[in-house]
């Protein structure tokens, strides 16, 4: 997995106030905290002692977290700040800490920046586009493969008429115009076009007129996507790696016709548990099937014209792995 970047790791709603969580995502298992501050803490779940796992512990009131075996206290930096054995005056030598990511809360979601610890981080790559006015609804789902499948899947114009023919993708045109694919700084960004099967050669994207409209998938690394399905509605992923073999994917739908507190918030819910679980649920039955589970630019795989955002999501991932996890 691509280090340096930030992850979005878990929803707001799921870190609870005074409540140690233990989680395993992008490999390693890890704790979670909201302190009293407001500031979240995320440690390695395995404590420097001997082992045991610190989300079997509890929360101070000095906001520290005790291991739960021999009471050592860690802060947020993973520092050890107390041996009660040794007497609460004996200062702790430096080697006894363990590794922590510099971890926050924003955008209803709780972000890690997977890599070294810094003095200064780059910005949340959060979408502009979705502001405050948008209501959402969360719905998460576990999917048992990589989560470089999970994201391909959601950049596949190809598949809306196959998995989908009676939700999202029925009556859609089978040919693929192009794709258009271009790269911000920020995001891979995709515009499809599909149309009749008439005999006729679908056109290369350098044969299509520049696109005119904004783009209608967005990715951006670590782990975020959206499909912009107009200004107010849009569907939002995260794909959130656990390990090698799992992702857990926090699906959101944000709208912003419908703000009234409750009726917007009951229709949000709906559509979301209802519509887009039903679409995601088909993606899964077929995603979790493909082999090899984890993708790469040179697979045994035989692409298509229209496999371009994958192969440039694949290409651009690489470049970055080479960069990034030396
Ligand atoms: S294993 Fe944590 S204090 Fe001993
Ligand atoms: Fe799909």
């Amino acid at each position: 997995m691509l280090r340096n970047q930030w992850y979005v790791v878990l929803d707001s709603k799921e870190l609870k106030k005074n409540k140690l969580l233990g989680v395993t995502r992008l490999g390693e298992k890890l704790v979670f905290w909201r302190d009293s501050n407001g500031d979240i803490g995320c440690i390695f779940d395995k404590c420097t002692h001997r082992g045991a796992s610190l989300s079997k512990g509890r929360i101070l009131s000095n906001n520290k977290v005790q291991c739960p075996f021999h009471g050592f206290e860690y802060d947020t930096s993973g520092k050890v700040t107390k041996i009660p054995a040794n007497g609460k005056h004996a200062p702790v030598p430096n080697r006894y800490r363990v590794n922590s990511y510099h971890a926050v809360d924003k955008f209803g979601l709780i972000w890690i920046f997977w890599g070294e610890n810094r003095k200064e981080y780059p910005p949340i790559p959060f979408f502009e586009d979705i502001d405050e006015k948008f209501k959402y609804d969360t719905f998460i789902d576990h999917w048992p493969v990589h989560y470089s499948r999970a994201i391909e899947n959601q950049l596949d114009v190809v598949h809306l008429p196959f998995v989908h023919s009676n939700t999202i993708g029925r009556g859609c045109r089978t040919l693929i115009e192009g794709p258009i694919i271009k790269w911000t700084e920020k995001e891979l960004q995709v515009w499809a076009y599909m149309r009749e099967d008439d005999g006729s050669k679908p056109r290369k994207p350098e044969e299509l007129p520049e696109p005119k409209n904004k783009a209608l998938l967005h990715f951006r690394f670590g782990n975020i996507w959206q499909n912009r399905l107009g200004n107010a509605f849009r569907i939002f992923a995260a794909f959130v790696p656990i390990d090698e073999e799992n992702t857990i994917i926090y699906l959101r739908l944000y709208q912003k016709v419908w703000r009234l507190p409750i009726t917007g918030w009951i229709i949000t819910r709906i559509a979301n548990r209802i519509g887009n679980k039903k679409i995601l649920r088909q993606d899964k039955r077929v995603v979790i099937t493909q082999l090899p589970k984890k993708s790469a630019l040179k697979i045994k795989e035989n692409l298509i014209q229209s496999d371009s955002p994958i192969i440039e999501f694949r290409r651009r991932r690489k470049e970055m792995l080479e960069e990034n996890n030396k």
